[in-house]
């Protein structure tokens, strides 16, 4: 069997009950074989600052090692104020930096956002497409994922209860491992 292609899970969350890391681990036990996901931790990144890029944190490096070395990038965030989270428009600066030195042009993305309300995190969703447009991460656009009301998803241990949003899952997975073969970077 070829080298799965590499995946770097991007949580938009730090906190340690997040509901967006709970479907971010259930995503990724739902991945097909030709996909090799993992969450890339962002919650040691320093605020970016371009004067640290003349010398940059070791925590920056080694997420931009990751992230070279990555074939697709999985976004799972939550809503915050209809936009995405700090930490994580914070990690997607870090890895477009230095200028002309972006990671992500002709990476192809997935979104999946999370929340306990009833939008479904539309808002951070779409924020976070735009972003996209000029990083030229190639966005899947179908099936889209808004997860909302999560809390009634998942079980206290972070299995999903729902039949219907774990057929979803399942279903978003293959569908992204099909649009990361197609639209790998070396393809
Ligand atoms: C929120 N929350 C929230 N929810 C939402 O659906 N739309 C929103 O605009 C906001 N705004 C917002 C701002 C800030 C600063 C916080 C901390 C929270 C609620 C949010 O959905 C909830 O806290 C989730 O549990 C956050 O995701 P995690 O941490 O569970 O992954």
């Amino acid at each position: 069997m070829p080298k799965p292609f590499s995946v770097a899970v991007l949580v938009g969350s730090l906190r340690k009950a997040s509901y967006s890391r709970k479907i971010a681990n259930a995503l990724i036990a739902r991945s097909p074989a030709t996909l090799a996901c993992k969450i890339l931790e962002i919650g040691d990144l320093a605020l970016y600052n371009e004067d640290l890029d003349e010398a940059p944190p070791q925590a920056w490096t080694t997420f931009r090692d990751t992230l070279r070395n990555s074939d697709a990038a999985l976004f799972v965030t939550p809503e915050y104020n209809r936009s995405i989270s700090a930490c994580l428009k914070n990690a997607i600066d870090v890895g477009s930096r230095p200028a002309g030195k972006s990671l992500w042009s002709g990476m192809p993305g997935g979104v999946v956002s999370v929340t306990p309300y009833k939008l479904g995190a539309f808002g951070a969703n779409h924020a976070l497409r735009q972003t996209f447009v000029f990083l030229n991460i190639l966005p899947m656009q179908q099936p889209e994922a808004y997860i909302g009301n999560v809390a009634d998803l998942l079980a206290e241990d972070g299995t999903i209860k729902s039949k219907d949003t774990d057929a979803f899952l399942t279903k978003f997975m293959a569908a992204f491992a099909q649009w990361v073969e197609t639209h790998r970077r070396d393809g």
